[in-house]
């Protein structure tokens, strides 16, 4: 198929996710055919730097040869096989692998599909394990404005993010919500340099009043993606894990998008040094090759669910490809990589490249905010900066830059007005600062309208 008949075929019969399909009258997808490194390539061979490595999943590059030896080998053994009663070398060397970088009361891991599937486990595990302690009822969740969870009925029902589920609030079970810490515009009209996280406040009141019925807090630690790429004060995390434990309530952090070195640490509960009561991955699991998910808790979260088949205490949850052989293949190839190629360490010096390297972006007054951690830089395009005043949604500014950046290469697929660059860990230096310099050349001349 050449290209015309690809995007034929694509008008006609396929639908895609977060699209508007109608967008597609003014321009057409990319018609993306083969990746290398950093790069993905169109079908007519232009070259774009994926700076959104693939919606986030990406980590040493597209078609890394090690990943993909490591994938032929699995596939010339065998492409799947169940998960109940059977178990495999794949999933027990992931496991064993990945405890490593895991706090050592994080040791029981429970395979899914995806990121979402992995927040639906977790939720799962909690209000049966309260139910299984004698606590009763604990079926409520608390989460924030602005968060992201999944788009399935349940995780839908945790997240917050303006726009996403608006049709779907009669589908969705009411969580309570803490405002998001949006530090640009803090809910509590605190300034980053007096902020004593404040917006944490309305957290107390929740638990004294509801915490019987809640199961656990459910967060995105130090980055909060799809709402807007905020980020936030480890203070936050520690105050917030603190209450939690206080009243009796479970810890969920969702690094779906955080793990595995994005943030510059391989997980972003280490900026704060907390432990969760579970830790949801995927994403980067098989640096961004296949969807696999882990849910990971404690033994004490385990112990409760240990017993005799007649007790009712087992857990009633599962996927067709749970534990899949490919993503744990992957998976483990990507551990080697981190372990071979030293990845953490060189990550210091290409955060201070991006970092600093983002924050001139502060020269174009439509920029009203640059926020960042680690490989991820957002910057947030504002119609009056004095006044931190957005531009009319109407416009569509972010999406607009989006287009222009395609003519210099760049993949800069907006949240509302907040365009990002959350990059592969593979990037050079040297790559940073050309992806920089095309951001400017975007900017230069840019003004929505
Ligand atoms: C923080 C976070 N949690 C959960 C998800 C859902 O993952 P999935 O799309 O694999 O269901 C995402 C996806 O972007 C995410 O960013």
């Amino acid at each position: 198929m050449d290209r015309d008949e690809i995007l034929a075929v694509d008008r006609e019969m396929l639908w895609h996710p977060y699209t508007q399909m109608k967008d597609f009258e003014a321009i057409d997808p990319l018609v993306v055919e083969r990746g290398e490194g950093v790069f993905l390539y169109d079908i007519d061979g232009r070259r774009y730097y994926d700076t959104i490595s693939s919606w986030w999943c990406n980590l040493h590059g597209h078609s890394n040869p090690r990943v993909n030896e490591a994938i032929s080998r699995q596939l010339a053994m065998l492409e799947h096989v169940h998960f109940a009663g059977t178990t495999h070398r794949p999933a027990a060397e992931l496991v064993k692998r990945l405890s490593r970088y895991l706090p050592p009361q994080l040791r029981r891991f429970f395979f899914s599909d995806n990121g979402s599937t992995a927040i639906e486990v977790a939720m799962k595990m909690s209000v049966q394990f309260w139910h299984l302690s004698g606590k009763g009822a604990k079926c409520r969740f608390i989460s924030l404005e602005r968060g992201y969870h999944g788009d399935t009925i349940g995780t839908m029902s945790l997240g917050g993010v303006p726009d996403f589920s608006g049709p779907f609030a009669c589908l969705k079970q009411d969580s309570f919500k803490l405002p998001a810490p949006y530090c640009y515009r803090c809910p509590a009209g605190q300034e980053r340099s007096d902020c004593d996280v404040e917006c944490l406040a309305p957290l107390d009141g929740i638990l004294e009043r509801h915490g019987r019925e809640v199961a656990a807090v459910v967060l995105e630690p130090m980055l909060m993606g799809a709402g807007g790429m905020l980020t936030y004060p480890a203070e936050y995390l520690r105050r917030l894990v603190n209450k939690a434990r206080s009243a009796g309530v479970h810890v969920i952090f969702d690094e779906i998008a955080t793990g595995f070195g994005r943030t510059g640490k391989m997980f972003a509960l280490e900026h704060a040094g907390v432990v969760p009561d579970f830790l949801c991955l995927s994403k980067g699991l098989t640096a961004g090759y296949l969807p696999i998910a882990l849910t990971v808790t404690t033994e004490e979260v385990f112990e409760a669910f240990y017993a005799d088949y007649s007790e009712g205490k087992t857990f009633f949850h599962g996927h067709t490809f749970t534990g899949s052989l490919l993503g744990c293949a992957a998976g483990i190839a990507s551990l080697e990589i981190f372990e071979s190629d030293r990845v953490l360490e060189t990550l210091p010096e290409k955060v201070e490249a991006l970092q600093t390297g983002a924050r001139e972006l502060l020269e174009f007054d439509i920029v009203g905010d640059v926020r960042g951690i680690g490989m991820v830089a957002a910057f947030e395009l504002v119609e009056n900066r004095e006044e931190k005043r957005p531009f009319p949604a109407a416009i569509r500014a972010g999406w607009q830059l989006y287009l222009k950046g395609l003519s210099e290469g760049l993949i800069l697929r907006p949240l509302g007005d907040v365009n990002y660059l959350l990059l592969p860990l593979c990037v050079t230096v040297e790559q940073i600062g050309d992806i920089l310099e095309r951001v400017k050349r975007v900017m230069a001349d840019f003004r929505p309208c």
